[in-house]
């Protein structure tokens, strides 16, 4: 019998915090999106949460992309994979106040990278409590390195990694606007959404799309795009949703109509 197919869903720190404001939670949306969560009752979720203003604020200030090059960067590292744990305790919180079953994976415990690709990821702990029913939960980290000492792990690697490991169903990506536009929406407010591309029409807009990134050490959605392309490429179809609107999650999740951008291989 062939494994069942999970769904990835990332929870971008767009969301779950105010990236302009350091180590901002905004408790009132993981609570919403905890009971988004529990209502959909998805089977074989794995779930994967941003650093927002947690994770890109220390990360910067410790240049923990560029690796370990001074010793004071050593408490940096401490520090930025702290406050991921914090964060991710307070959306732990949520679901298992819900009664929903999730189980925290902490990737720096099981991943390490290489130049900061993932390099050895045991995935067995996530495979059985995948197995047993319950719902892991990832979250973007800050990483040991074979290369640099250590690295900046994104969440939006780690999805792409899942799904391509485990052979997902779907990812669905939830950030803080209603999809991929042409332009940043928060930037241009002509921008135009796309509904739906392909991985053809994808490519061809990549080279388009604004690099800049301002809180965002790992890219913004420059670097979500390009880390999604080996998934798309292996014909999982991602949906970019708003999760900061009141039930999209929750309708993407069970496969409802939502204001979204679709993007499949064809
Ligand atoms: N072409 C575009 N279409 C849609 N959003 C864009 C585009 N270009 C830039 N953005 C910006 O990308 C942001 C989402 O990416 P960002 O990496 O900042 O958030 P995130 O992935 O949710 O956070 P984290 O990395 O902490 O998980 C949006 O807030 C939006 O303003
Ligand atoms: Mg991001």
């Amino acid at each position: 019998m062939s494994e069942p197919k999970p769904t990835i869903l990332k929870i971008g720190g767009s969301v779950i915090t105010d990236k302009s404001k350091e180590l901002d939670v905004q408790m009132q949306a993981i609570n919403r999106l905890a009971e988004e969560i529990r209502e959909a009752n998805v089977q074989n979720l794995i779930i994967v949460h941003g650093g927002g203003s947690f994770g890109h604020h220390l990360a910067q200030r410790y240049a923990i992309t560029e690796g370990f090059k001074k010793e004071t960067q050593r408490i940096g590292f401490s520090e930025t994979h702290h406050v991921m744990t914090v964060l991710n305790g307070l959306f732990m919180d949520a679901l298992i106040w819900r009664n929903v079953p999730a189980v925290s994976i902490t990737p720096s415990s099981c991943i390490i990278t290489k130049n900061g690709r993932i390099q050895c990821f045991e995935d067995a702990p996530l495979k059985m409590l995948l197995k047993m029913g319950f719902l892991p939960v990832l979250y973007g980290d800050a990483v040991l390195d074979t290369k640099l000492g250590f690295a900046i792990l994104s969440g939006d690697q780690l999805v792409s990694v899942l799904a391509t490991r485990f052979n997902a169903e779907r990812i669905i990506i939830g950030v803080d606007v209603d999809g991929l536009y042409d332009v940043d929406p928060k930037v241009k407010k002509t921008a135009k959404k796309f509904t739906h591309l392909t991985l053809e029409e994808l490519k061809e807009l990549q080279s388009k799309l604004d690099k800049s990134t301002a809180w965002d050490v790992t890219g913004g959605m420059f670097g979500k795009i390009a880390e999604l392309l080996p998934a798309i490429e292996q014909g999982i179809p991602v949906t970019i949703v708003n999760a900061a609107k009141p039930n999209y999650i929750y309708k993407a999740l069970k496969g409802k109509k939502v204001k979204s951008t679709l993007i499949e291989k064809e």
